[in-house]
């Protein structure tokens, strides 16, 4: 009794160490980073995070950052056409659509099935 009382607090210690290591392994694994500016051209549709709030458009969170890249140069280009989406596309560079085709993909998504 005496023995486990002198070892507790190294126990604690222990256990506190490691639980902080965790908890700091967690934070680092957290997303979001901070959104990139050129989601703001996005958001007020698609949301920030890519939980759509136009009942016209797609949620993009979770999608694969390729599909979300070809399907914007399709609507730069012209290949896949839709009147809003084709404007919006048309003001991309290729370094914006990599960018949003990554945050967007980044975020993670969880389903539920039906109650
Ligand atoms: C005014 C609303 C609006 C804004 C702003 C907007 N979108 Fe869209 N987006 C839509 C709609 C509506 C569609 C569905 C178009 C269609 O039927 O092809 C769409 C489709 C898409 C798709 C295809 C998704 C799929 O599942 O095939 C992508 C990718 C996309 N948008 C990305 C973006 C990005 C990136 C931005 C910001 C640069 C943006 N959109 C801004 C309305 C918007």
């Amino acid at each position: 009794m005496g023995q486990s009382c002198m070892y507790r607090p190294w126990a604690g210690l222990i256990m506190a160490s490691v639980l902080s290591l965790g908890a700091g392994w967690v934070c680092a694994q957290q997303p979001p980073a901070a959104a990139p500016p050129a989601v703001q051209a996005c958001a007020v549709c698609h949301g920030v995070q890519g939980l759509s709030l136009a009942p016209d458009a797609p949620h993009l969170a979770g999608q694969p950052a390729f599909y979300l890249s070809a399907q914007l140069r399709a609507y730069r280009s012209g290949v896949r056409r839709h009147e809003v989406m084709g404007v919006i596309a048309k003001g991309l560079g290729d370094a914006d659509i990599d960018v949003l085709a990554r945050w967007y993909a980044d975020q993670r998504i969880r389903l539920e099935s039906a109650p």
